[in-house]
């Protein structure tokens, strides 16, 4: 089980120490909004250039803006390591996982609440992580959507059956709590904003979601 501390609840006027205290973790979680998809405008590429020197991270880039495709290129330059849109934003979700892996990043799409599995099934032999949002996406700090665990679990059984190797990635209201029953579920990958940041001690807090 991998963790991804999401930056989204971190202190903006020090994110170069707060990313120091969730060192640990495999993955940092960037979430990208437009004020256009979500109702919230938040981090560009600009943040990701100036965060790369800082962290070894896996850069995981959450894509929750519309024409994801316009916008690849920069985030990539900038230190993305893979890159989420959300099926609900593009055409041809195809095109777009071929052509992140063109480049030489790792290819997720995510999932709204309201979208259900059947809408990502025919792409998921070609992706390297699902994201199963378990809040409406916008904004940290929301209570978890327990419908969010049949999707993992739909997940888990294609996965299991076909022998593919995607992750299977859960964002938005973890908690110790939640955090088991995702795991339980089949979860591989555990995104936290609030619950890690508002620890003083994040490292401490980090595993408690590791049990
Ligand atoms: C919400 C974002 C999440 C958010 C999670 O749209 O995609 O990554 O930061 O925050 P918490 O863990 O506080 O629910
Ligand atoms: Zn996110």
């Amino acid at each position: 089980m991998l963790l991804a501390p999401s930056i989204l609840s971190a202190d903006f006027s020090q994110l170069k120490e707060d990313i120091e205290t969730v060192r640990e973790a495999e993955w940092l979680h960037i979430d990208v909004m437009d004020g256009h998809f979500v109702p919230n405008l938040t981090i560009g590429p600009l943040v990701v250039k100036a965060l790369r020197p800082h962290s070894e991270q896996v850069f995981d880039t959450h894509l929750m803006i519309t024409h994801p495709e316009a916008y690849i290129d920069a985030f990539i330059e900038a230190g993305s390591d893979q890159i989420t849109f959300h099926i609900e934003t593009v055409d041809n979700a195809e095109a777009l996982i071929d052509a992140l892996h063109e480049k030489g990043v790792k290819a997720g799409i995510s999932i709204k609440p309201a979208t259900d599995i059947a809408a990502i099934e025919p792409y998921l032999h070609k992706l390297d992580l699902v994201l199963v949002m378990s809040v409406e996406p916008g904004f940290g700090g929301q209570a978890f959507m327990p419908a969010s665990l049949d999707k993992i679990r739909q997940l888990a059984h294609i996965k299991e059956a076909k022998g593919y190797d995607f992750a299977i990635v859960v964002d938005g209201g973890i908690n110790q709590e939640t955090a088991k029953l995702c795991t339980e579920a089949g979860a591989n990958v555990l995104v936290a904003g609030s619950y890690i940041f508002k620890a003083k001690d994040r490292a401490k807090q980090m595993d408690t979601l590791r049990v």
